[in-house]
């Protein structure tokens, strides 16, 4: 295995400390997860999934992205163009991808033929993964960089990649915001220091966003965020946006009982909030302000359609039938019961992914549609059979 220990990756970043005089927590983030060599979600470590540090929604079954699937179809049937663009970034293992395609090729041979699915991945392994993962489908699938794809028709997708960006961490005392920065700990390791923000984006930020830290709290501030929505949205002519991942409104985001923030560290399924052991061998990520995604959006023609709860899309695209779909396919009770505990945790509010994982759809010159997945759960089919 070619994966380096945390010392290469903890010296380089010392070196770069003791050269620059502090790293702001955003710049020491990006070193951790996206240095070229050595950061987290550069080498060929396993990350998502059993023997991974964390599990995704599409790593949990491929239920999920089977149920996308059903609302990529119907944004092709709304759309009525002659090629279906899919662009998915941050791809990870290729699971989300694998299942959708699967899905469509099984269900919608035809829509299948004409659909083109370009990934934008910044891993090389992860690239070399997904490849192999995807090599049944590897006339339908293309990588590109992230400025090297358009949408003329299409869907830009993304699962738990906004969270990976990295953040600025700030606190305010005494009325003024202050930035950590990450400087090295004469007892080793590194330290936190509170210091005038690194730059005076971070205050048009709050500006722009009407909401910032209260008083004492500290809180991060993902600034690639809205720039990422703003340059999706500049490359689609005509289509949709679907973004998952863990977050809630900036409002709710930035309450006052959100005292340390989101920050959190995820190292072979254990979650811990301290991003200076294992640099390199741990996932650091934050909560998702879909505000200023939804904000962002709006600046480039980019219309809210539907934002809410992980669980309401997925049973709005057919959870439940499909939950009993498969159940009536399993031969023995063990089996069904380990089914049923494995996909509540798409749906789980508690301790599951179902509340905490949101999901944002917008549009860009496509009206207002009923989109399948924005159904309110009122208006469900009861399924036959109970549960
Ligand atoms: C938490 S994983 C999500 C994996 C996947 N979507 C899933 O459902 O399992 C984050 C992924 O985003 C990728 N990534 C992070 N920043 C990126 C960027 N700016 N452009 C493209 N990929 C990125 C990482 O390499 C990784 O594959």
């Amino acid at each position: 295995m070619s994966y380096v220990s945390e010392n290469s990756l903890q010296a380089m970043i010392k070196a770069q400390i003791d050269s620059e005089g502090g790293l702001s927590f955003a710049a020491f983030m990006k070193q951790c997860l996206y240095q070229p060599e050595h950061g987290y979600y550069m080498t060929d470590r396993e990350r998502i999934g059993k023997s991974g540090d964390f599990f995704t929604s599409s790593s949990v079954h491929t239920l999920f992205g089977r149920l996308i699937a059903r609302q990529l179809i119907q944004m092709d049937e709304l759309l009525g163009a002659e090629t279906f663009q899919i662009v998915e970034q941050g791809a990870g293992e290729g699971h989300l991808a694998l299942d959708v395609l699967d899905a469509i090729s099984e269900e919608r041979p035809q829509l299948y033929e004409r659909l083109v699915y370009n990934i934008v991945e910044r891993g090389p392994e992860s690239r070399r993964r997904q490849a192999q993962a995807l090599s049944a489908h590897a006339d339908r699938v293309r990588w590109c960089d992230a400025d090297d794809w358009s949408i003329a028709a299409g869907c830009y997708l993304s699962n738990e990649l906004v969270d990976a960006f990295p953040v600025h961490l700030l606190e305010k005392h005494q009325g003024a915001i202050q930035e950590i920065f990450v400087i090295n700990d004469p007892a080793g390791g590194f330290t936190e220091e509170l210091r005038e923000p690194s730059s005076p984006a971070l205050a048009k930020y709050f500006t722009w966003l009407g909401t910032g830290p209260v008083e004492g709290n500290r809180i991060e501030a993902n600034l690639a965020a809205p720039d990422w929505m703003r340059r999706v949205g500049q490359q689609i002519e005509r289509g949709f946006v679907l973004t998952i991942d863990y977050g809630y409104p900036a409002e709710e985001l930035y309450a006052l009982h959100r005292r340390t923030g989101t920050l959190m560290c995820y190292h072979r399924h254990q979650a811990d909030e301290n991003p200076y052991e294992k640099v390199g061998e741990k996932d650091i990520t934050a909560h998702v302000d879909f505000t200023a995604l939804q904000l962002a959006g709006a600046e480039v023609g980019l219309q809210t359609l539907w934002f809410g709860e992980q669980y309401r899309f997925l049973m709005s695209l057919g959870f439940v039938e499909e939950l009993m779909r498969l159940e009536a396919e399993t031969v023995d009770e063990k089996e069904a019961r380990a089914l049923r505990l494995t996909l509540k945790n798409l749906i789980m509010p508690e301790g599951g992914m179902g509340e905490t994982f949101k999901v944002l759809v917008q549009g860009k010159n496509v009206g207002q549609p009923d989109l399948i997945g924005a159904r309110a759960l009122r208006d469900l089919p009861f399924p036959v059979g109970g549960m």
